[in-house]
């Protein structure tokens, strides 16, 4: 957009591997947005290098959940006490925080003027989502009208989007109600999931026709294995219990939580079904990360499946494009193979967890041929079910019928 950005970062070897162009995770684009960028972009670990460029100073930091299912703010209070209280700066909240965080704050910071900017983006879509987001919200309190111009502005010359001007408590509740939202509507269209494999209706259908209706929408209706990530579980979690903590039960999203845990947990009663006890039969789990093009493995349906399916007594092989370098040590036991074709060998089942690009295109013949039965639980509803059962595969998606070659 243009802006000069100076970024601050503890890590000394975080620093040193973006100086270098090295993105230190996997998401498509950003490597070349900041290399392409490298002359308005300073990476630095030491404060004074930022305080001294920086008139608005945005905060970016992990919040993530502590035992009791609140946020953990300890990394946001250490920032917000190196900003220190100058006049004439402003700290803009990207971090996701509890409502009322930025009240505290603002009454303790000072001159320091305070902004709630917080981020709608995705990971896998991070790049394109923040150059082109829905809305940009820019909540400020009175007297700090000037910082919640500037922010605005910052953005308008970029991203041409709309911008909801609003009070800090606000703007911190858009962004908790909107992840809520539509975690809410994933848990939604997955109980209309397991209804429909009750009733013999398909939920893909299903939520064609449902998304069609403009108050409704197509975007977040695709039933699967449950929601992961680092955001949707720890947020839900978070405002369930902001609202608890102050005496209020969340009934619905209290709901919309178990949904989700119980939702990672019924693939093996599907694969019970085919294979009878699964003591002693192989899985192979295709994708482990939370949601394709990103290698973040927080919170992911492949950490329950996998659990699971070995408290069964099956043994899981698995395979995920980026991130099975990193799975290893969060997935005890289960056997890292180095391709999708690699894991089905000689496998009872398999399930697809994650839905990278590149398991479309798996030869389906050769596949079935390698594994000991040739079953495939799709998990997120993405795969050729046609090309599937003429392979010879019995297919079981999510809130649909079974097929395989007797059913058609
Ligand atoms: C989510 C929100 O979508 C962003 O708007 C928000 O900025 C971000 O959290 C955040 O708070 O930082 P993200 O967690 O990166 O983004 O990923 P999503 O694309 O929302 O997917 C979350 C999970 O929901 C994934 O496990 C995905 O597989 C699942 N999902 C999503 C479904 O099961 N069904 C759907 O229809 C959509």
């Amino acid at each position: 957009m243009g802006h000069r950005v100076v970024l601050r970062e503890i890590v000394p070897e975080k620093v040193e591997s973006l100086r270098a162009g090295e993105v230190p995770i996997h998401e498509p684009g950003l490597s070349e947005l900041i290399t392409g960028n490298a002359e308005r972009l300073t990476f630095t670990l030491d404060m004074g290098d930022l305080l001294e460029a920086a008139r608005l100073i945005f905060v970016c930091v992990e919040t993530p959940p502590t035992y009791s299912g609140d946020a953990d703010l300890r990394a946001v209070m250490r920032a917000v006490e190196e900003i220190g209280d100058d006049e004439g700066r402003a700290l803009v909240m990207k971090s996701t925080v509890p409502v009322g965080t930025g009240r505290t704050i603002a009454s303790r910071a000072g001159d320091l003027a305070y902004v709630s900017c917080p981020e709608f983006l995705r990971e896998g879509s991070a790049v394109q989502d923040f150059l082109h987001p829905d809305r940009v919200v820019v909540g400020a309190d009175a007297g700090d009208e000037w910082a919640a111009d500037a922010v605005a502005a910052a953005y308008e010359v970029g991203t041409g989007a709309p911008i909801v001007r609003t009070d800090v408590s606000s703007a911190e509740m858009i962004k908790l109600a909107s992840n809520a939202f539509l975690a809410t509507k994933i848990s939604f269209i997955n109980e209309i999931a397991n209804v429909c494999e009750e009733v013999g209706a398909d939920v893909t259908e299903v939520a064609r026709g449902m998304g069609m209706d403009d108050r409704i929408g197509s975007k977040f209706l695709n039933a699967g294995l449950g929601f992961g990530g680092s955001c949707f579980p720890k947020d839900t979690q978070a405002l369930k219990m902001l609202a608890g903590n102050i005496g209020y039960h969340f009934q619905l999203l209290s709901s919309v939580i178990e949904v989700n845990e119980l939702q990672k947990r019924r693939v093996t009663s599907k694969l019970s079904k085919h294979l009878g006890s699964l003591d002693g039969k192989r899985v192979a789990l295709l994708g482990l990360a939370f949601k394709p093009d990103t290698d973040d493995m927080r919170e992911a349906s492949s950490l329950v499946l996998a659990a699971r399916l070995q408290g069964e007594g099956a043994e899981v092989t698995a395979f995920d494009p980026v991130a099975a370098a990193r799975a290893g040590e969060l997935l005890p036991g289960v056997q890292m193979r180095p391709s999708a074709m690699a894991a089905l060998d000689g496998a009872d089942a398999a399930v697809l967890v994650t839905e990278w690009p590149e398991f479309a295109d798996l030869d389906w013949s050769e596949a079935a041929t390698r594994m000991k039965t040739p079953l495939m639980v799709d998990g997120r509803n993405f795969l050729d079910d046609d090309a599937l059962v003429e392979a010879g595969f019995a297919y079981e998606g999510i809130g649909r019928p079974p097929r395989s070659a007797n059913s058609g």
